[in-house]
């Protein structure tokens, strides 16, 4: 365990969990690159034959993107310490989940010193660690930058056809807590979305489930990874950047009913979507948000704009097929 010492905790790790890198695996460098830096306004600290690397705020790495001849993802989620580190992993080996630890060049890739990783719901790779790499300087990025850190690099939201035991995994092993949830019907097909939020972030994992017959419309990993800009500004001026590269958007500006997010979703070159938001809320007030069920994701706009009835028709067939598939789950 080298260091970590795993013993049963019952102390909650909420709060002391964020996410803290994405690891893209794809063969789409060169469409990653132009999208994440020249599109989103990342800043590029890496851009090798076999790797990119950006970053969005003092953290070496945020956004990792490897080649690989078959998409993949993992999510790394930085914990605050020993004590947390080690309360989740003896919860995972009570639960009897495999974890590996790694140091050296794959660690070094993600912009970590060490990680443990292990397969969760949805044979989503999950990752953890405690110190992330620093940049000595500050992020080259566009307009005004991005909100991380307590709350983290942002959020992401999972397609699943097995929602109880997806929400029961989050909270179990991360002391997750519901903020709220939403129903909506998109592309004629009735959805439920979970908020769980591991920090004051009001999420960090949203869970999305067909209402009534179960099934799967995505066939990515992620439905979508959103990432938190610092001005309202800087959502315009990366709309208009992707509109201008001709970067596909699958939903225009518009305001969320429960986070009061002003984002918009643009289709990363790995088919998984982008949000990209702002939020015109403070620090710490998760706390607040009244555990309700809104009714539709959106206020105003988050209109399909790009999306054609050939991306309509996949998602449909991609939720038929889905029901052929077992869903795992670690528990
Ligand atoms: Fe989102």
């Amino acid at each position: 365990m080298n260091a970590i010492d795993v013993q049963r905790t019952t102390s909650s790790v909420y709060g002391a969990v964020r996410l803290g890198y994405v690891l893209v695996e794809s063969p789409r460098l060169a469409e990653w690159k132009r999208f994440a830096a020249d599109g989103i306004g990342m800043a590029l600290a890496e851009d090798g034959p076999s790797a990119l690397a950006f970053r969005t705020d003092a953290h070496a790495r945020r956004l990792i993107v490897r080649r690989n001849a078959n998409e993949d993802l993992s999510l790394g989620w930085q914990v605050d310490g020993p004590p947390a580190l080690g309360a989740i992993l003896a919860r995972l080996a009570s639960r009897k989940v495999a974890v590996e630890e790694i140091a050296g060049e794959e660690a070094a890739l993600r912009g970590v010193e060490r990680l443990w990783r292990f397969v969760g719901p949805k044979r989503q790779a999950l990752e953890l660690f405690v110190e992330p790499k620093l940049a000595p300087d500050a992020p080259r990025v566009r307009g005004e930058g991005f909100v991380t850190g307590a709350r983290g690099l942002g959020h992401v939201a999972i397609t699943t056809r097995k929602p109880e035991a997806m929400i029961a995994f989050w909270r179990e092993i991360f002391d997750a807590k519901i903020s709220d949830f939403i129903e909506d019907r998109i592309n004629g097909v009735d959805l439920k979305f979970t908020f769980l939020r591991v920090n004051s972030r009001h999420h960090s994992i949203a869970v999305a489930a067909t209402k009534g017959l179960a099934m799967d419309p995505f066939t990515t990993k992620i439905q979508h990874l959103e990432m938190q800009a610092a001005t309202l500004d800087d959502i315009g001026e990366a709309y208009r950047r992707c509109r201008a590269l001709g970067i596909k958007i699958a939903m225009a500006v518009g305001q969320h009913t429960n986070d009061r997010d002003v984002s918009f979703y643009a289709v990363t070159p790995s088919g998984f979507y982008l949000e990209l938001g702002w939020s015109s809320e403070g620090d710490g007030e998760a706390e607040a948000w009244p555990q309700v069920t809104h009714q539709g994701i959106s206020v105003w706009g988050h209109k399909p704009l790009d999306q054609t009835l050939g991306d309509r028709l996949a998602q449909m067939r991609n939720g038929v097929t889905s029901l052929l598939r077992k869903e795992y789950s670690p528990f």
